[in-house]
């Protein structure tokens, strides 16, 4: 074993970059990322990265094949390293008790094992999958439980990146979480891990805590960062009621440093991997704690989301004279957000769901997540068209439902769109990137989100 040797076990979102981060701006480490997936690694390995994200190639090929290697030889990449980073995944659970909201752990346990079977020598573990609250404690019992007398040290060191920005957030982060255990071991480890990010963070953005706070800390930041965007949508289905502007509302409220204006967004909810997994997590912990008040307040903020979906869906049926049955709809972005092929909980796979529900065609279009759409709309009824271009979607569409913020969106040339489409022509902006004048003035039927509608009806 080398002392300056990385492992990261699941090459995912976030296995991958971060550890394409660590090998370029550490040289002197050799970084191994090892997944059980050999078509994922194949793709890292590859000039197609298995996943979209803007710098990440050119962030891989500076260190691939020097000091960054992809395999599936996990076994061997555990016996090799000194600390090993673990990002599999951490789903919510869907049997057993605490199924819809608790984390399904067996994956990490796995790795656990795994580790604590091929180590030959003391090892650091460092958690970047989320997971629950004093968790590490009880992955630091099973590593424990060797027979060979080796010592475990259990950081945790949770990743705020978010997809799209990853290369930029890893680069240049808020704060870097380090929680260790408070025993001269963790301590440590604890040293060994903020010299790896010295290399490239300052050193008072490298944060240390217990192990407990770094992992409440990472749920509540998800937690939090959703609860911002819950609270403006809430208020966007007011703003339709009552002919106030969300994005007024937002830029004002916003405006006051004590809020902040970043995560006002009002949108068709939110998406992505973590935030209602990680509330959800949050939501069971309480529970567990008999802490029933706390478990619903953060619960609303889920449900919510799930309302917001619902009456985007609904808003449609409703403008469209009732029924969408039989219309061809464009759906410009299947993502969860923009810059990123991830369609992990986005809300379009729900509101298409309620649209096929109620018998309309889809015609699907994204600039990079038509592959995931498919598989994530395999079992869905109904009729669902993908495209590869945006005018093939919108030709004899009645309606557009903007789903993703892709910048592109707000570039296309929206009166050849209009003069493809059927008439009346519907277009129901979800994110609010769109001229809505300007597409008024073309002729749509324009309908914001949380603003009133422009119509010629
Ligand atoms: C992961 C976790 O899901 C999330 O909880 C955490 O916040 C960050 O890390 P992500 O990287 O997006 O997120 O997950 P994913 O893209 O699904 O990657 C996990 C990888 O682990 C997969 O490639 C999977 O094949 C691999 N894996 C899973 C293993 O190598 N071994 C296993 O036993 C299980
Ligand atoms: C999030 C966290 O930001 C990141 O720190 C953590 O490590 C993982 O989870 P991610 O899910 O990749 O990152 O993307 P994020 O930018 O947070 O967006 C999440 C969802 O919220 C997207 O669907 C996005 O469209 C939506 N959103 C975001 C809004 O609807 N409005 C906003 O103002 C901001």
């Amino acid at each position: 074993m080398d002392k300056k040797s990385i492992l990261c076990i699941g090459a995912g979102y976030v296995g991958g970059p971060t550890m394409a981060m660590i090998a370029a701006q550490c040289p002197e480490y050799k970084v191994t990322v090892a997944d059980i997936n050999a078509e994922r690694i194949a793709g890292w390995n590859s000039d197609t990265l298995p996943i979209y994200e803007p710098g990440l190639k050119e962030l891989v090929e500076k260190s691939r094949g020097r000091n960054l290697f992809f395999t599936t030889d996990v076994e061997k990449g555990i016996r090799e390293a000194r600390i090993i980073f673990v990002s599999v995944n951490t789903p919510t659970k869907t049997f057993g008790s605490g199924a819809g909201k608790a984390a399904d752990l067996q994956f990490w346990e796995k790795s656990a094992r795994l580790i604590a079977e091929q180590a030959g020598e003391d090892k650091i573990v460092v958690e970047k999958s989320t997971l629950p609250v004093r968790a590490a404690e009880a992955i630091h019992r099973i590593l424990q439980s060797n027979t060979k007398g080796l010592n475990f040290a259990v950081l945790s060191n949770p990743e705020f990146l978010a997809e799209g920005t990853a290369v930029a957030d890893l680069e240049n982060p808020d704060r870097v979480l380090i929680g260790s255990m408070v025993t001269p071991e963790g301590h440590n480890a604890l040293e060994e891990l903020v010299e790896i990010y010295a290399h490239w963070v300052p050193r008072e953005k490298i944060l240390t805590t217990n192990v407990w706070s770094s992992e409440m800390s990472k749920l509540v930041s998800n937690a939090m960062l959703a609860q911002r965007i819950s609270s403006i949508n809430s208020i966007s289905a007011l703003c339709e009621k009552t002919g106030a502007d969300i994005s007024e509302v937002s830029h004002a409220v916003g405006m006051d440093s004590r809020v902040g204006s970043k995560f006002l967004r009002a949108g068709v909810g939110f998406g992505g991997s973590c935030f209602k997994k990680d509330i959800l997590n949050l939501v069971y912990l309480c529970e567990c704690c008999n802490l029933h008040e706390v478990a619903a307040y953060w619960e609303q903020v889920v449900l919510m989301n799930e309302y917001q979906k619902r009456r985007f869906a609904e808003r449609i049926v409703k403008n469209m004279f009732n029924t969408i049955s039989g219309k061809r709809i464009a759906v410009f972005g299947f993502a969860f957000k923009a810059d990123t092929g991830d369609t992990r909980e986005s809300p379009a796979i729900h509101i298409s769901e309620l649209l096929l529900g109620e018998c309309a065609t889809l015609a699907i279009y994204d600039p990079k997540a038509l592959a995931n759409a498919k598989a994530d709309l395999a079992g869905a009824k109904g009729t669902i068209e993908y495209c590869s271009d945006p005018y093939e979607a919108a030709k004899d569409a009645h309606a557009i439902a903007l789903l993703t913020d892709w910048k592109e969106f707000a570039g296309y040339d929206y009166r050849k769109i209009f003069s493809l489409m059927e008439k009346p022509a519907f277009l129901f902006d979800g994110r609010n990137i769109l001229n809505h004048k300007e597409l008024f003035e073309i002729g749509f039927n324009v309908y914001p989100l949380g603003k009133q509608e422009l119509t010629h009806l």
